[in-house]
């Protein structure tokens, strides 16, 4: 399972990146006017930025919402760094768009996905990751992992490629539940990833373990 971290924020992207786990970024226009950066100038440059701390795959999304738009918008992007995945909504003239990309070795992260009919449309169109979106869904009493699962079942039925990329992760619980259903790539806060490292009884095992190490000195 591939590790992505949902920000756009340099420091806790770099604290990701030191942990030796990190396989990408996902970012969306919220989280880059979350950080301040505004200007297209800026924004670019700061996908740049970005592509410069991690090895991995870097979402960068349009905000172009016709097919022309998409089109320039997302070359643009691609343009940056060979790290960059152009993101796109899941919208008709999304999916026309991923369908050019795809044609034309630009790979895709279709976003804002929240079912399993939406997301056996990405793949139909060839885009390299799907983003279902789980929080978001659990958020309004609806069952995210169970989208997980169907969209697993049926790319596997099919064979298709695109990856399952389980988005708007909230917790630790979301990330193992989406590795035990076989999502190809998670993508969460800083939060989510440091949340692994924690037990309890790792905690006061080590106390103990030093506690009795120091009779050896
Ligand atoms: C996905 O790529 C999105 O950036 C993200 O996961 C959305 O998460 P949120 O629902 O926490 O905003």
């Amino acid at each position: 399972m591939k590790f992505f971290i949902d920000t756009a924020n340099l420091d806790q992207i770099k604290e990701a990146q030191d942990l030796g786990v990190l396989d990408g970024v996902t970012t969306n226009p919220s989280l880059m006017a979350k950080e301040g950066i505004t200007g297209r100038e800026n924004i670019l440059q700061h996908y740049k930025d970005i592509c410069e701390i991690v090895d991995g795959d870097v979402s960068a999304e349009v905000v172009a919402t016709d097919f022309d738009g998409i089109v320039k918008e997302g070359k643009e992007l691609a343009e940056l760094h060979p790290q960059i995945v152009v993101k796109v909504p899941m919208i008709k003239e999304g999916i026309k768009a991923i369908r050019y990309f795809s044609e034309n070795d630009i790979r895709t992260n279709c976003t804002l996905v929240f079912s399993a009919g939406q997301a056996l449309l990405a793949a139909k169109a060839g885009a390299t990751y799907v983003s279902p979106f789980l929080g978001r869904l659990d958020d309004i009493s609806t069952d995210g992992l169970q989208l997980i699962a169907d969209i697993r079942l049926i790319y596997d039925n099919y064979g298709f490629e695109t990856q399952i990329l389980a988005a708007s992760i909230r917790h630790t619980m979301h990330v193992v539940n989406c590795a035990k259903l076989g999502a190809d790539v998670m993508t969460g806060p800083l939060s989510s990833i440091d949340g692994l490292l924690k037990h309890p009884l790792t905690d006061s095992g080590l106390e103990k373990f030093l506690q009795d190490a120091k009779s050896f000195q």
